[in-house]
């Protein structure tokens, strides 16, 4: 055993949050801002995980977390979604209850599923140093949680030798093989699914994959031609819940059918006609495309908005930048945490600046970065 080092990225959802948790496809990109994990071996029995962004520091001896074993069975594979009498035992051992869902027991949960799960198939614990640090702010709708599952994921199921180290002797950067990353996404799913309770698994994917990818009913396309995209991502700091923004959504499904099944499919449109605009514009770069991108999510912000997603913090970004020409929309869950504005080739510095300026001026965070970054 030695140290293994693994990163993710976070994600954006350019069209079909929400929607995507309804059957329908939703188009991701992979940014530039990642979560990173080390994992030391020890040669004691304990097993410390550090969370630093989130102030977290967990500790156990792997005899305490013996017991818990039993609720994980040694056949559980990755394609068993987490049952709640699983859950239940995990909340009760770390003293959680259901009015705690903050970012630090849904981490220790994940963290417990998913070292237990994995401990159990492979019949035996590893004792190890774990530290989990992110670019990404947490619970903001740029895939932290999902980052966070997919480096765990991929550490203790290298750790415990279900897959084999992603770096070979000699290389400063590598990555697993298809077949691995696979079952690494499949467990960051289960991860996600303690953390959110129905994901629909876009956010693992895109972290596990990187690039950009379409996303439909548990379907990973990814996109072969992707054009660089210049966007600014605000975090307008509003804290909520997916979980929550998730199940309001479908509780307006349940209620007005009729009403809220066509927005849905029209979001379902706007996914496949950025994905052709993506593709038409790898193919031949031409600022033409752009006012058909900027109008796709000015009418998916519309539609968010009537599923409830909405904020009156993020109608504040759209405001602030379309005084400044430019276009944005929420993405992930809503209710607050990130809005996504995109820059156009031309967009000129004093233009971002001066967008920025009145961003930071209502108190939000605000990075420039491009999509498609590696998995
Ligand atoms: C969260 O990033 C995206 C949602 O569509 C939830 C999901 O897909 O699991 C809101």
């Amino acid at each position: 055993a030695r140290t293994l080092c693994v990163s993710a990225p976070g994600k954006v959802i350019l069209h079909g949050e929400h929607a995507v948790v309804h059957g329908k496809a939703a188009v991701a990109v992979a940014v530039n801002l990642r979560t990173f994990l080390k994992m030391t071996p020890r040669n004691d029995s304990k097993i410390l995980v550090e969370l630093p962004n989130i102030r977290t520091r967990l500790c156990w001896d792997t005899s305490e977390l013996q017991p818990l074993l039993e609720a994980f069975p040694a056949d559980q594979t990755e394609s068993q979604p987490p049952n709640p009498e699983q859950v239940e035992k995990l909340k009760a051992f770390a003293g959680l209850n259901n009015t705690t869902a903050t970012p630090q027991s849904l981490a220790t949960l994940a963290f417990l599923y998913l070292y237990l799960s994995i401990a159990s198939r492979c019949g035996f614990m590893p004792s190890a140093d774990i530290v989990v640090w992110s670019e990404l702010p947490t619970g903001a709708g740029l895939g932290s949680s999902a980052a966070y599952s997919v480096c765990l994921a991929g550490a203790l199921l290298s750790g415990c030798g279900v897959i084999g180290y992603p770096l070979e002797e000699g290389q400063s950067e590598s990555r697993w093989s298809k077949e691995n990353l696979a079952v690494i996404n499949s467990w960051a799913f289960r991860g996600e699914q303690v953390i959110h309770g129905n994901p629909s698994g876009v956010d693992n994917s895109v972290s596990t994959w990187g690039g950009a990818l379409r996303y439909q009913s548990g379907k990973i396309c990814s996109l072969k031609r992707v054009p660089t995209l210049r966007i600014l991502l605000t975090n307008t700091r509003v804290p909520r819940s997916t979980k929550v923004l998730v199940a309001g959504v479908k509780d307006k499904m349940m209620k007005f059918p009729a009403i809220m099944e066509p927005v849905l499919t029209s979001v379902d449109a706007i996914s496949q006609e950025c994905e052709t605009v993506l593709a038409a514009m790898a193919e031949h770069p031409s600022l033409e495309h752009y006012p058909v991108l900027e109008e796709l999510m000015d009418i998916n912000q519309h539609h968010l908005n009537v599923m409830g997603v909405g904020h009156s913090s993020l109608d504040k970004v759209c405001q602030l930048t379309a005084s400044h020409g430019l276009h944005s929309k929420l993405t992930g869950a809503g209710g607050g945490g990130c809005a996504v504005t995109l820059l156009r080739p031309d967009t000129t510095p004093p233009v971002v600046e001066a967008a920025v300026r009145d961003l930071s001026d209502c108190g939000f965070e605000c990075w420039e970065t491009d999509i498609g970054a590696p998995g």
